[in-house]
């Protein structure tokens, strides 16, 4: 359907919206099949202008893909159609819902995409960022650009054979909080400490937010996932339900 073809709110929700201290995490893997007119059409003109500065097919399948299927994720908690989700961005480039119906309370989310899986977070009552990486053999000289010298330590005293796991736990917890905080992770490489072993539960972090106020985060690496790596920050201690999702794009 395309952006210009407004229709009206629908006014039941078909998902209802994460309760307070619950984060709904969807995790989905897309196509890199060519794109339909429809997909691309499906977007506002904003993404469209993005979808068209890709220049590898596949990469832009993939991104059009991601955004399709959070329009139609948050669509379903909204009440509305894909096509009427709006988004704004803050300064750094973190998008927030617009001009939701006046049904439906606020709801925070964030998108993150590796490869063809996409993971999407909402919440009700808290702000939050989700990183997921799909791991590969990490150049130990990009330790020094990320770890803190407490974490440094901690990755020489592993064997060779779980270093890049952990290098994928740490930095997927540093854009998680990063993306939560909606500056991004660079504030974080080497100097906030996450540590690399797996957490057993919430992590607090406090992190200077950039205007001198020390705000508290809460961090949980994602529940297992085969070929997936992937951290959650929220701004209030919450508890992940996983939704895995299949589209048929
Ligand atoms: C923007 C950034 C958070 C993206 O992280 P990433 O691991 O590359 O990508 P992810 O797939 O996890 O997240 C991308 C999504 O996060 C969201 N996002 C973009 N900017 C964001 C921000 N400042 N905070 C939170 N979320 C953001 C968007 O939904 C984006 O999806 P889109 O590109 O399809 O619109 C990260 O690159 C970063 O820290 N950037 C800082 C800004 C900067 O200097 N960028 C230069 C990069 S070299």
């Amino acid at each position: 359907m395309s952006q210009s073809a407004p229709e009206p709110f629908h006014t039941s929700p078909s998902r209802p919206a994460p309760p307070p201290g619950v984060l709904h995490v969807w995790l989905w893997q897309v196509s890199d099949s060519p794109l339909s007119e429809d997909e691309i059409l499906s977007l506002s003109a904003a993404e469209q202008q993005r979808a068209n500065r890709f220049r590898v097919a596949r990469h832009r399948a993939l991104w059009v893909r991601s955004h399709t299927g959070t329009r139609e994720i948050l669509a379903g908690y909204l009440g509305i159609s894909s096509a009427q989700v709006r988004f704004r961005k803050n300064a750094h480039g973190k998008p927030s819902l617009d001009a939701v119906p006046a049904t439906t309370g606020a709801l925070a989310f964030n998108l993150s995409h590796s490869e063809a899986w996409c993971g999407l977070v909402i919440a009700c009552d808290a702000e939050v960022g989700l990183d997921i990486q799909v791991p590969h053999p990490i150049d130990p000289h990009l330790w020094r650009r990320v770890l803190t010298p407490s974490e440094h330590q901690e990755m020489n005293a592993l064997p060779r054979s779980e270093q890049d796991a952990a290098f994928f736990r740490d930095w997927t917890r540093k854009e998680a909080l990063g993306k939560a905080e909606g500056r991004g992770v660079y504030p974080h490489l080497r100097r906030t400490t996450t540590g690399l072993a797996p957490f057993t539960g919430l992590f607090p972090v406090d992190a200077e937010n950039g205007d001198g106020a020390i705000l508290r985060w809460h961090l949980q690496d994602l529940p297992s996932t085969p070929g997936l790596f992937g951290a959650v920050a929220s701004s209030r201690p919450a508890k992940v339900e996983l939704r895995h999702l299949t589209f048929r794009a």
